[in-house]
């Protein structure tokens, strides 16, 4: 079952991990016969690099929230963009980071060719009907919708959102949205932090994006 979100932010019953995030890479070899699944859909919008680094921070956060279904959140956030995969490259940049990006008839489309994704890679994999729908109903809107519908939910946002505050995710980002990594990391204070549902995101956000600004010299190079 999801658990009930209480209000945000929520604050976290176990460990809150802050470290640099490459020092705990996503744990085990259980979610492998999916990544196996989804190669060619990972090689879309760097998803090589935003699905696992997201998935170590989705790992974080189930430590800091034991009372989260892990694996529900796991396996959401794995696939949770692997739909930029079957969408038109070529709109990913024009409609996908410009303007209202958030509202983009592309930003739908990769929801829904992700839930899609979801529904044929896990049956094979031995997932049932009922653990399958609760990833897709995850995945449905988890850009477009204002809210979350439950505390594995708002892990999966948390955790899509996190990764952009390690350098690696400025590297990116920032390229994606046309701006300098200055610009980048003020724009990631500024409305992406107060976005953050739980008090442990808010917290590993703050933590990484320092360093972050700290390594690219931010307060100069601007
Ligand atoms: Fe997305
Ligand atoms: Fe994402």
């Amino acid at each position: 079952m999801t658990t009930p979100l209480p209000a945000a932010p929520v604050p976290a019953g176990g460990p809150v991990d802050t470290s640099p995030i490459a020092l705990t890479p996503a744990r085990g070899s259980d979610l492998d016969a999916i990544w196996s699944a989804v190669v060619p859909e990972t090689r879309v919008r760097s998803n090589d690099i935003h699905l696992p680094v997201s998935l170590a921070y989705a790992e974080r956060l189930c430590d800091a929230h034991p009372e989260a279904d892990a694996l529900l959140v796991r396996v959401a956030i794995l696939l949770h963009d692997v739909g930029w995969g079957r969408v038109d490259e070529s709109r990913i940049i024009a409609e996908g980071f410009t303007g209202d990006w958030r509202k983009a008839a592309i930003r739908y489309e990769h929801e829904k060719q992700g839930c899609e994704i979801a529904r044929e890679v896990l049956p094979p994999l031995g997932y049932d009907d009922a653990f399958i729908e609760r990833v897709a109903a995850i995945i449905d809107g988890h850009d477009t919708r204002a809210e979350a519908y439950s505390l594995e939910d708002a892990l999966v946002r948390d955790a899509d959102r996190l990764w952009r505050f390690d350098h690696v995710g400025i590297a990116l980002a920032s390229g994606w949205f046309s701006m300098d990594p200055a610009t980048y990391c003020d724009r990631l204070r500024a409305e992406i932090v107060p976005e953050l549902l739980t008090q442990a995101a808010i917290e590993m956000a703050l933590a990484s994006l320092a360093r972050s600004e700290a390594l690219l010299k931010t307060d100069v190079l601007r």
